[in-house]
């Protein structure tokens, strides 16, 4: 009885709200962008505006509704239902508990909460006259990052169950002469491809429908520039994602009034979903940045904001670490991994990081054929548990991580037999496997406690693990749970859900291990996940070559701390070559260090020291790009500390071609231009002389305008200089 009283006060609220105003204006602003929202005569809620703050916010209710065609009805909502007076791309479709399909939203009431001088959240009830359902919309503003969080809670007090056939997160509308979309596919090891088009007219459809590991063909990160192609310094671009580690779907839709709407949500694909009374239906944030000033702004936008708030333990630090996974694969025993401890001390990195293969006994983890849902230790190659490897890291001085892949059963596996049901699998259908392997159904909270648990049992077996590595191989074929039984098409709704379960609960037990979030390269890379993990592993591809450019697409979008490179064999160029890009992030090694050259193993410790010495620049400092490698023969990035005091330049060349490296100067950015900065060169290979030593002396205005030459040729083809304020 009392829920029901509470959901009448709104309408006392609607009939104060008209009478106030015919129109009502809700700007919501940031630093330097506003998106307006407007309460038309109608009590329709549009979108009127989104771009660059007005100096005179009493200015925004001037902005009139724009002029259509007659027949495009719900034009410019600002969350647009189906089934009443819209026919474009809908936000919300429902079908009500009565069958009928109609919704219809009208303004009931907003707020704005202040949750800090910085952060606002703007909620806007909205409300169909006809069926009691209730939608409100959320717009959480990061003034200083310019970025917002667009997302959506669904309700309703009808009599039985509704279903909801769409559920995105937000809808935006754009309005601008053309319209050019930046986005991204790619496969394993090909992650980060990016594709710049000019959009037409109708539906362009970015989406996953692979369940887990859903970014592995294409990921929810897309920009759009406005008029043209925004540079990096130039132009009027956004960014944005879903923060969803599922199934997704953003609808860009050329209407034909020639304005850009922009949808974004979970993917409605085979997932209509129930919802009862009385319970919210809260759908992931759409987030979102905007720059008037090129594509460098809005991806500083983006850093700044995932640091500050989204990223876990983002301010913080992280460790280098050695990994064994391409130095052994499944091949390894207990005193293999005692001298991978110590090339671990001997390197100077911080841990060591024992991948694949450690697990299992009736069907070992020999190969990746069998073994995963078994996670105690391999009798034969560690006699001693996990425990003795602790201590002998201990005894090493450095610290110990390890990989799991806890989603996943093979169906050659101990608890494969013991549970059949907890995997997603047709009943009536053949098994098919994505690598060898089955994902088990994190719908089902005793899955979602199996989860939880191996990773507790890790930390009962060693209290000081540092460090882990959380894998994710294989996609959702032949969707089924036997626990969601008639309800199925919540399935990959609920997966993720469960999934977020399992990492909430050990984020409160566990709140400061760092963790990696890994999907077979790749695979599973989203802010939805970013707030358990600290770090991701961009691509197995670890050719540095093919990293610069996969490194690069990420970039726009995540800080160089989240991002996790490992120097490996992959490609042909010179291990310094190697070290030097994986640099630009968080820097690990996956190498037989013995096998090195004596100058080799010198340069990469050296590495390790000078990496120590400009990390906290690289996480934490503003990155700006130089030259872009899909447009010039050399890429050049340079991160600069918030205090402008340092900063670090990398260089490479990218082209193959007969006296491609160009011998002109690379403008810096991001200097002070009154500071006087000292340049020294770092990475050098042992024995050769770097071609700046520290002692000229620049002010930052002549770095940027008249700028230095990096000197790169082949013989030079990876170049980092450390950038100091002379004093
Ligand atoms: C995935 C990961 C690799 C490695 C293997 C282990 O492919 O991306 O880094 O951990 O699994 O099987």
């Amino acid at each position: 009885m009392k829920k029901r009283i509470l959901f009448l006060m709104p309408f006392i609220l609607i009939s104060v709200n008209r009478s106030l105003a015919q129109k009502l204006t809700i700007p919501i602003e940031t630093a330097h962008n506003a998106v307006v929202l407007q309460v038309t005569a109608k009590n329709d809620l549009v979108q009127a505006y989104f771009g660059e703050r007005l100096n005179t916010p009493g200015e925004y209710s001037q902005i009139k509704e724009a002029r259509t065609s007659d027949y495009t009805g719900l034009y410019q909502s600002a969350y647009t239902p189906s089934g009443s007076r819209n026919l474009l791309e809908p936000t919300i479709s429902i079908q009500h508990a009565d069958g009928n399909q109609s919704l219809d939203l009208r303004y009931l009431s907003h707020k704005v909460d202040k949750l800090s001088a910085d952060v606002t959240l703007t909620s806007v009830v909205l409300k169909d006259p006809v069926y009691k359902v209730v939608v409100t919309l959320y717009y959480k503003a990061y003034i200083k990052d310019d970025v917002v969080e667009q997302w959506s809670v669904i309700r309703h007090q009808e009599k039985g169950e509704i279903t909801l056939q769409k559920f995105a997160s937000a809808n935006l509308n754009l309005s601008s002469k053309a319209y050019w979309l930046r986005q991204y596919h790619g496969d394993w090891a090909k992650e980060m491809r990016p594709e710049e088009t000019q959009l037409t007219h109708g539906i362009k459809t970015l989406d996953s429908k692979l369940g887990t590991r859903a970014n592995l063909f294409m990921p929810s990160m897309f920009m759009v520039s406005l008029n043209k192609p925004a540079t990096e310094d130039e132009g009027k671009v956004m960014m944005a994602a879903l923060e969803w580690s599922g199934n997704f779907r953003t609808d860009l839709e050329l209407d034909p009034d020639d304005n850009l709407r922009i949808i974004s949500g979970i993917n409605n694909y085979a997932s209509a979903y129930k919802l009862k009374p009385n319970v919210d239906f809260t759908t992931p944030a759409f987030v979102y940045t905007f720059s008037s000033k090129g594509k460098g702004v809005a991806s500083r936008n983006l850093h700044n904001w995932a640091r500050n708030y989204k990223l876990m333990n983002g301010k913080g630090d992280r460790l280098t670490l050695l990994n064994n996974w391409e130095s052994t694969y499944f091949d390894f025993n207990e005193q293999k991994l005692f001298g991978l401890l110590k090339d671990t001390k001997a390197l100077g990195v911080d841990l060591f990081l024992l991948d694949d293969g450690w697990f299992a006994n009736k069907f070992p983890r020999n190969d990746d054929h069998a073994g995963l849902g078994d996670w105690e230790e391999n009798r034969k190659k560690l006699p001693n548990g996990i425990a003795s490897i602790a201590r002998e890291a201990d005894k090493e001085g450095v610290k110990f991580g390890i990989w799991i892949e806890p989603e996943m059963v093979n169906p050659k596996s101990a608890q494969y037999g013991k549970h059949p049901d907890w995997v997603i699998k047709q009943p009536k259908r053949d098994e098919y496997y994505f690598r060898n392997q089955l994902v088990l159904d994190l719908t089902n909270p005793a899955v979602q406690d199996f989860v939880f648990k191996v990773v507790d049992s890790l930390f009962i077996k060693d209290p000081k693990l540092a460090y882990i590595k959380w894998d994710c191989n294989a996609v959702i074929y032949n969707a089924y749970s036997v626990h969601l039984k008639s309800q199925q098409s919540q399935l990959y709704v609920d997966y993720v859900r469960g999934l977020y379960t399992v990492l909430q609960r050990i984020r409160k037990k566990y709140p400061d291990v760092p963790m990696m979030l890994c999907s077979g390269g790749g695979g599973r890379v989203d802010y939805g996940a970013l707030q358990y993990f600290t770090e991701f592993w961009p691509s197995d591809n670890t050719d540095p070559l093919e990293r610069i450019y996969i490194q690069w697409e990420y970039s726009y979008f995540y800080p160089a701390i989240t991002s996790s490179n490992h120097v490996t064999d992959w490609g042909k160029q010179s291990l310094k070559y190697r070290v030097d890009v994986a640099m630009m992030g968080k820097l690990g090694f996956d190498i037989v260090i013995t096998k090195l050259s004596p100058q080799d193993m010198q340069l990469a410790k050296d590495a390790v020291v000078n990496y120590n010495g400009v990390k906290s620049i690289i996480w934490h400092g503003d990155q700006y790009r130089l030259s872009d490698p899909q447009t010039d023969p050399v890429a050049c990035v340079i991160y600069v500390d918030t205090t402008k005091a340092s900063a670090v330049v990398f260089d490479y060349l990218v082209s193959n071609r007969y006296d491609a490296a160009p011998r002109s100067r690379m403008l810096l950015k991001g200097l002070d231009p009154a500071k006087n900065y000292a340049i020294k060169e770092i990475n050098v290979y042992p024995g050769k002389k770097g071609r700046f030593n520290g002692e000229s002396i620049y002010s930052g205005d002549f770095l940027m305008k008249v700028g230095i030459d990096p000197e790169i040729d082949p013989s030079r083809s990876s170049v980092v200089l450390k950038i100091d304020e002379a004093k």
